[in-house]
């Protein structure tokens, strides 16, 4: 099974093909992003009418590069699969048209994806992690922990009430003055940093749910530079140091309760994957290493350019529906939101017809 992957509901235009064997391996022939960081770089942040028109401008060479260098033809192919959101809608609208167009002109199905359960299949591409496992998302957009039980049957335990982690960090540096996308730049600050210079708050910690909050951490870093301002180069190592560190205790504490509320409504799991820019992180990765050793899982990181947002793992979550006949019809309207507990719903109605 052949399948073009089209992603575009953020700042990356990516296509892909991937092939699915019946023994449910996959291989990438193709896998083909480009990045527009340098475009919104400037603003500090995805502008999402910069971001759709850079996608109309680029897409359609980038499915022909990823094509090309699957040495595949449309007429090969077995289905085209585009994330049909949740995102940025212009982009979505972008991706989402084209993939229709391919579909309708070559008489193929089209798997609409949403974008996070792309994310949460991905280490079955990888690694080939069977289900039940445990999914930290972590990315400028999204911060989930989700249970991934089955295609198409997710159990979320935890979110963000407010900011996405990665977009923490973003804001952070653009505070800072440090540039865009602001994880790797206060990383690198935060290695030169104390720790425990600024006590600053660990939003949620203690309480039951595994959920997020991280507006009032950069609040409360904001209002500690202001205190000391102007900043000398120690002073901002410090502050990310020490808003790195409050980042690092608050996913152990909410992912601790996250694999708890797993295990109790589906069992052990498999292993604990991490997907998303923020599990670049080295401290970041070394406390999700010792949550998962802590419950006996193993973790499962794929490689960062499969981690962050690319088209082979629309491709790869296409060709899972796909194979269990979950196809999408021509009128599929492109989504901004998309939770996906929606997604378990579809697909508990199409696999009970
Ligand atoms: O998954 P991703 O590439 O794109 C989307 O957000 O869709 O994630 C990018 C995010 C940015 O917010 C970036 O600042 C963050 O991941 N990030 C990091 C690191 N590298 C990237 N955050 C913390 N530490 C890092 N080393
Ligand atoms: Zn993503």
């Amino acid at each position: 099974m052949v399948i073009l992957g089209i992603e575009t509901t953020c700042d990356e235009t990516a296509a892909a093909v991937v092939r699915r064997t019946p023994d449910g391996r996959g291989r990438i022939l193709s896998n083909v992003v480009l990045s527009q960081i340098s475009e919104h770089a400037e603003f500090g942040g995805v502008v999402p009418e910069i971001a759709a028109r850079a996608h109309v401008e680029a897409l359609d060479h980038i499915i022909a590069k990823a094509m090309n260098e699957a040495k595949v033809s449309f007429r090969a192919l077995d289905g085209v699969a585009a994330a049909a959101g949740p995102g940025l809608i212009g982009g979505v609208i972008v991706g989402l048209t084209t993939a229709k167009a391919i579909a309708l002109s070559h008489d193929k199905p089209l798997m609409a994806v949403n974008h996070l359960e792309a994310h949460a299949l991905t280490p079955r591409l990888t690694d080939g992690v069977p289900f039940p496992y445990c999914l930290f998302l972590a990315s400028g957009g999204h911060t989930q922990i989700l249970g991934v039980r089955g295609v198409g049957d997710y159990v979320k335990f935890g979110g963000t009430l407010d900011d996405a982690i990665g977009e923490a960090f973003d804001k952070t540096a653009k505070l800072l003055g440090l540039g865009y996308p602001g994880g790797p730049l206060v990383e690198k600050e935060a290695a030169q940093g104390d720790p425990q210079r600024f006590a600053l708050p660990r939003p949620m910690s203690g309480r039951r749910d595994a959920d997020f909050s991280l507006s009032g951490l950069k609040t409360a870093l904001r209002l500690e530079a202001e205190k000391i301002a102007p900043l000398s180069d120690q002073d901002v190592a410090d502050l990310c140091a020490s808003f790195q560190q409050a980042v690092v205790d608050v996913i152990k504490d909410r992912l601790r309760n996250g694999l708890r509320m797993f295990r109790l409504r589906i069992g052990p799991p498999n292993a604990l994957v991490c997907a998303g820019g923020v599990a670049a992180n080295q401290a970041i990765r070394k406390v999700l290493h010792r949550v998962a050793f802590e419950i006996g899982a193993e973790l499962v990181a794929p490689p960062p350019a499969l981690c962050t947002d690319n088209g082979a793992m629309i491709a790869w979550a296409g060709a899972e529906r796909l194979v269990l006949g979950l196809t999408d019809p021509l009128d599929f309207a492109p989504r901004a939101r998309w939770p996906l507990d929606e997604v378990t719903k579809a697909a508990e109605k199409a696999l009970v017809r």
